[in-house]
């Protein structure tokens, strides 16, 4: 008797051979490095769980970007922290708004890099909620209008892609049309789309100080228990006209990322979270884990499943790991 028919360890016998099997690589250019630009800052100020990130005044955009470039990334996402918000989070669409002022810095000094944004209004509402609180709730159709200013000032600004990340129905229409009602064709549109309620924002939200004051976002971010639902944002982002879009958080989502790659030809993007980054890291501190071995599983199971893209807190590190 034959014992057994098939070996597969034959097949990861010796580094060559493991390499010429591979069938999975992740490239510098699959990563998006997302970098918080905070107003009226000097210098930088560290983001406690998540060690080797900071957030910057504009001033060191530059060589923040300079040296994400140097590692080979080519694609940042910024996301502004202002120093004024109101209950209409007028700084989100103000000329010069801390993301629009780190976007026209990124513009003006990197033209070899793809610059997106984060669209939403929760740094810059006096509530923190994405969106305009009224009558006891976050009132979607007069906050669509205004993420569409905030897309607009951000392409004024020069921005490649805006991101909206507020979770109101229709708001890639919304952004669609306030973008080119101004030309700005070109712009494109990564929607957030299938953005879940999720315990491991907290550190962004620490960070970028836009947790909600009262309440959560469980009125408008997707349940992680609705895979359908889930597709259905992501559909309905399609008929919007959405170019890319985006399944968040990442690690446990991967069956989302996986059936988002399947049922539509859209580029899926995959949101490496905050606490995602954060669990990490604790746990490599603890001595738990290795750390940098588990980012690079990480980022290549996250590829695997299907993202053509990848935002992730770890571009930098795994741009130093990778071959
Ligand atoms: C704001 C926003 C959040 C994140 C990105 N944009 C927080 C939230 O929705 O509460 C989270 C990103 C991260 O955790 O890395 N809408
Ligand atoms: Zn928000």
């Amino acid at each position: 008797m034959r014992f057994p028919a098939r070996r597969l360890r034959r097949l990861r016998k010796s580094e060559g051979m493991r390499r010429l099997m591979n069938e999975t690589l992740i490239t510098r250019e699959d990563l998006v490095y997302p970098i918080l630009v905070q107003e009226g800052l000097d210098g930088r100020l560290p983001v406690g769980p998540m060690e080797g990130i900071y957030r910057i005044s504009v001033d060191l955009l530059e060589d923040e970007l300079g040296e994400a470039h140097d590692l080979g990334i080519r694609a940042v996402m910024l996301s502004g922290i202002p120093e004024h918000k109101d209950e209409v989070g007028t700084s989100a669409y103000a000329k010069d708004g801390i993301a629009q002022q780190a976007v026209a810095k990124a513009r003006s000094c990197r033209s070899d890099m793809v610059i997106m944004a984060d669209a939403c209004l929760c740094q810059y509402t006096s509530t923190g909620h994405c969106g305009i609180y009224k009558d006891g709730t976050v009132d979607n159709d007069l906050s669509i209008p205004l993420l569409g200013k905030v897309a607009a000032s951000l392409a004024r600004a020069g921005v490649d892609v805006v991101s909206p990340s507020s979770m109101m129905d229709g708001q890639v229409t919304a952004v669609r049309a306030a973008l080119d009602r101004e030309g700005h064709q070109n712009v494109a549109i990564m929607a957030q789309s299938a953005k879940h309620m999720s315990a491991l924002y907290s550190p962004f939200r620490e960070a970028a100080h836009c947790t909600p004051q009262f309440e959560d976002r469980i009125e408008y971010q997707v349940p992680y228990t609705n895979p359908r639902e889930a597709m259905a944002e992501v559909e309905s982002d399609i008929e919007e006209g959405v170019d890319i879009i985006m399944i968040k958080p990442a690690m446990m989502y991967l069956d989302l990322v996986s059936e988002a790659r399947r049922r539509f030809t859209t580029p899926v993007a995959a949101y490496n979270v905050s606490g995602e980054y954060a669990l990490v890291r604790a746990a490599h501190s603890k001595g738990h884990i290795d750390g940098a071995k588990a980012t690079m599983e990480i980022l290549s199971c996250i590829k695997r499943a299907g993202a053509d893209i990848i935002i992730t807190y770890s571009a930098k590190e795994a741009a130093k790991m990778l071959p």
